[in-house]
């Protein structure tokens, strides 16, 4: 009966505009939700939320055309153009789809799991400003005009102002003061130190350090150049930073120019006094696979105790998307666990392999190179950077990864080490090291020969030892199933140990192993 009446019934304007307002809403919630297109694609057609999106927009341009010419009364034929069978049949459709598109929408957003979220209010977050300044022109040009009610026309007239006079003043005039996202990290990059440390607004950035009765200050700059980065780093000799302590500072760029420019608060941090892992007992916190999931791995990470040196084993968000998630979940989590006080070895994981920012991710932490050695005082570690996963030709890589040659390169690298006389551990994201079967197998090998067969590793989100074909295995945990597990490795002269805790504050797991 109802349904009868929707069809017979003639759609009034304000539905229209409701309709095309709410349209143009879903058309920006289905464009910051664009991440998951790859996986929805994978699942119906190639091409789906391409179409989805652009039927998303075809509605709303229709219901709001629409909603001109009933609003304008444009006459056809002596007859109203609302009153027209194709005017309503059109109408309809479009409440329609526009109501499938948004029920579809909201369905995305209510099932996407805790990434996908965090993910959707940075993306928000992002393009907010703009989208609501576009709309509310709109609205004002098109939509106040042909509303009759004075009063009523007076108060969207002030909302809309509001809500564009705010968005400019938001964009030209930062409204939040100015600090440090945290400690910064230091980075053993193999040759040097990177401190590598984040604010939460664009500016300059410099680490300030004495040694040997010289004053440093050392800028994050290039050929001269300052950068203006909410990501600051710096590269510093080992030996000016070892056993000495330095600070970092910043000065907010509110405006950048060719010619002028505008700048804001200064900050200069507390002195940081590092040190680094020596002698025959060392002790390591090893994460992996933390996924933005920062608040349990801190509460993991508090039950590990005391350690000397922090090694990250990559996972830290789903994909670099943005300069933020590197901020956020590499720079300010490396600041967070290491207190700026203590070496970070950095491991990357498959997934910051991923986004428009993987690119840049090692000029961000001042590394070269993923795949390194480093020593401290017994021991050698040698880093390897496994890639990702899968094979280039994977649709999640969207055609942007050449990682074969890459891994080609690391295994032709490694080939070319000399065996240390210390002990030695390998670091990797993956233990599978390589997709390639030959490229695993020549791996292996001269890490066999080199007596690197000690493996700590992240990626498959749970903590495991594992004995196979004269490897020893270590799996440090992550995230699963609403539980972080972190690690401590700890090194002695006749075996090295291992110790994971969870975040609710249980010891789930311990080995000592002889070298
Ligand atoms: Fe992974």
């Amino acid at each position: 009966m109802k349904k009868v009446r929707f069809l017979s019934r003639a759609v009034p304007k304000s539905v229209l505009f409701i309709g095309a307002v709410l349209a143009a809403c879903t058309s920006f919630l289905i464009y910051v939700l664009r991440i998951n297109a790859v996986f929805i694609d994978a699942t119906v057609f190639n091409g789906f939320s391409a179409i989805l999106f652009g039927g998303n927009i075809l509605c709303a341009v229709l219901l709001f055309a629409l909603f001109l010419l009933q609003a304008h009364h444009i006459e056809k034929g002596g007859a109203e153009v609302h009153t027209k069978k194709a005017f309503q049949l059109f109408a309809k459709i479009g409440l329609v789809f526009a109501g499938v598109f948004l029920l579809y929408t909201a369905c995305t957003m209510i099932f996407s799991d805790f990434e996908m979220r965090a993910r959707l209010r940075t993306s928000i977050g992002a393009s907010i400003l703009p989208f609501a300044a576009t709309l509310s022109i709109l609205l004002l040009v098109w939509g106040l005009p042909l509303i009759q009610k004075s009063a009523c026309k007076r108060g969207i007239a002030i909302v809309l102002t509001c809500v564009l006079a705010l968005s400019a003043v938001l964009t030209l005039f930062p409204c939040y003061t100015y600090k440090f996202l945290s400690d910064p990290m230091v980075i053993d990059n193999g040759e040097s130190y990177s401190v590598v440390f984040a604010t939460n607004d664009t500016g300059t950035g410099f680490a300030e350090y004495t040694y040997q009765g010289k004053a440093y200050k050392v800028y994050d700059e290039a050929a001269g150049r300052l950068k203006n980065s909410t990501i600051h780093t710096v590269k510093i000799p080992k030996a000016h930073l070892n056993g000495n302590s330095y600070r970092v500072g910043s000065t907010r760029v509110i405006e950048e120019r060719s010619y002028g420019g505008r700048s804001g608060k200064s900050l200069l941090s507390k002195d940081y006094a590092f040190t680094v892992p020596s002698g025959e007992q060392q002790t390591y916190l090893t994460v992996s696979d933390w996924h933005m999931h920062t608040k349990e791995a801190y509460k993991a990470i508090a039950n590990v105790g005391e350690y000397d040196g922090v090694i990250l084993l990559g996972d830290a968000v789903p994909g670099l998307e943005c300069e933020k998630d590197i901020a956020d979940y590499i720079v300010t989590f490396g600041g967070e666990v290491s207190h700026g006080v203590m070496p970070i070895l950095y491991v990357r994981g498959n997934h910051e392999t991923r986004g428009p920012f993987a690119a840049a991710l090692p000029e961000y932490l001042g590394m070269d190179s993923f795949f390194y050695t480093t020593d401290y005082d017994d021991y050698h570690f040698l880093l390897l950077d496994s890639g990702e996963d899968k094979q280039d030709s994977h649709p999640e890589y969207g055609g942007m990864v050449h990682y074969d040659a890459y891994r080609a390169n690391m295994v032709e690298w490694l080939e070319t080490q000399e065996k240390s006389d210390k002990k030695t551990i390998t670091l990797v994201h993956d233990s599978d090291l390589c997709v390639e079967d030959d490229l695993r197998a020549r791996a292996k090998v001269k890490l066999g020969i080199l007596g690197a067969t000690e493996i700590i590793s992240g990626h498959y989100h749970v903590c495991k030892f594992e004995q196979e074909n004269g490897f020893n295995i270590y799996t440090d945990g992550g995230f699963h199933k609403d539980e972080y597990i972190a690690s401590k490795l700890t090194l002695t002269k006749d075996n090295y140990r291992l110790s994971a805790w969870n975040d609710k504050g249980e010891q789930v797991f311990g080995k000592e192993i002889a070298w």
